[in-house]
């Protein structure tokens, strides 16, 4: 992989910046840019609606863009939902399912709120159970867990591949064929995965995968509800209106079929153009390929974290993380360490509870959250040999301080 040459897609790093917080959002690349621009300036019209040519035009590239998303995780055209995010996709099967009372839902304390609050309101709404799989010491939640949790009244078993705390990489695979065993739907939150890794919905054996094409490449405001063809029509549309139905008179109406139903109103068409740009392009370059230069760069982060007294490093080793590292340097705020990572070394990075207050608080025991550094394919490794030399700067004074020494920056 030639990160010099992808890395001219990107102008904003001509500003000198180390970019290191893409578990947040990725940088966009001028080719995905570039389709949204065609959008706007040569066929910019509504889609699905007229027969005027500009529209025609417009409705073929949002389907081809859709057959791209879809082709992106091997899903279906017609199984593809496009959704603004992650959290838009996981709240339409949340709401649209029809749960009963008795009903329970299985998640893990380490998912991100978007994959726990929308469990919460389930279950406070529905009288729902909620129940919670709690990860071993290397934060991977053990299959007996799941084995032990899941049952007959299991409705949905929810968790994400990837923790965007942890970056521990989940047999999801496994935990679809438990659900299965008994009757649940699973459902995957693909946010950290499917920017980083392969992800064949078909090999998992989801029901539903939620994922953002900010994560991604793609434009803000972009993403995609994988829902299991079969399924389909289990889930009632979050939203009702024009462009989700075949027909309505005065007293009915009846929904378009497949992926359409779900999708009333107008949609982001530029940006779903754009992500369909952004998943050709990622699939150009070879999933495989980024993700075995993010495994290279975040075994090297690891290492280098680990030998520096005082910082804690939380989650497993390397072979089990995709491109997520998070850490603590003594009882340093997070947001204290971010800010001198920017203000001295233009190293952007996270910090904070990462909107996983849950994890940070009953499982890492830090209540003040954590620094985060996550990668992607246009990291270098000089990108990450700074940020190193820049945190190794942060420990030293730390530690200089506690023993009483002054503090030098050096
Ligand atoms: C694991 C996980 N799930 C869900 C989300 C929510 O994504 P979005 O804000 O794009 O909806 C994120 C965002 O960081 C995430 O990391």
């Amino acid at each position: 992989m030639d990160v010099q040459k992808i890395r001219e897609d990107y102008p904003i790093l001509n500003t000198g910046i180390v970019y290191l917080d893409s578990a947040s959002t990725s940088l966009t690349p001028e080719p995905v840019l570039e389709k949204m621009l065609e959008y706007y300036r040569e066929y910019r019209a509504n889609v699905g609606r007229g027969l005027y040519k500009l529209s025609q035009r417009a409705t073929e590239e949002l389907e081809e863009a859709r057959k791209k998303i879809a082709g992106f995780i091997n899903a279906k055209p017609e199984e593809m939902i496009l959704v603004r995010n992650t959290t838009e996709g996981i709240n339409t099967v949340s709401l649209g399912l029809s749960w009963e009372k008795g009903d329970n839902v299985v998640t893990t304390v380490t998912e991100h709120h978007s994959n726990y609050m929308v469990w919460l309101r389930v279950a406070q709404r529905f009288g729902v159970e909620l129940r919670i799989l709690w990860p071993d010491s290397r934060g991977v939640v053990p299959l007996a867990e799941v084995e032990k949790k899941v049952d007959d009244r299991t409705k949905l078993v929810s968790i994400a591949q990837v923790s965007n705390v942890l970056g521990t990489k989940l047999p999801v695979e496994e935990f679809s064929r438990i659900a299965h065993d008994h009757g649940a739907y699973m459902l995957v939150d693909g946010a950290q995965s499917v920017p980083h890794l392969q992800v064949d919905v078909r090999r998992l054996g989801c029901d539903f995968l939620a994922f953002s094409g900010h994560k991604m490449c793609g434009p803000t405001g972009s993403g995609g509800l994988f829902i299991r063809e079969e399924v389909m029509e289990e889930v009632e549309p979050l939203l009702l209106g024009g462009g989700a139905i075949v027909d309505v008179d005065t007293a009915s109406y009846r929904l378009e079929e497949k992926a359409r139903r779900f999708e009333a109103g107008t949609p982001a068409v530029g940006e779903a153009i754009g992500l369909g740009a952004a998943a050709d392009y990622l699939k150009k370059i070879g999933l495989e390929k980024i993700e075995a230069h993010e495994r290279n760069l975040t075994l090297r982060i690891y290492e280098a974290l680990k030998a520096i007294p005082r910082l804690r490093v939380h989650g497993p080793e390397p072979e089990w993380k995709v491109g997520i590292t998070c850490f603590n340097i003594g009882n340093l705020n997070p947001h204290d360490v971010a800010l001198f990572l920017d203000s001295v070394a233009d190293v952007e990075v996270r910090s904070g509870l990462l909107c996983a207050h849950p994890l940070m608080r009953e499982v890492l025991k830090e209540p003040q959250g954590a620094v985060r550094v996550s990668t992607y394919l246009y990291n270098t490794q000089q990108d990450v040999e700074r940020f190193i030399s820049a945190v190794e700067e942060i420990a030293h004074a730390f530690n200089s301080k506690e023993k009483g020494g002054t503090v030098k920056r050096g």
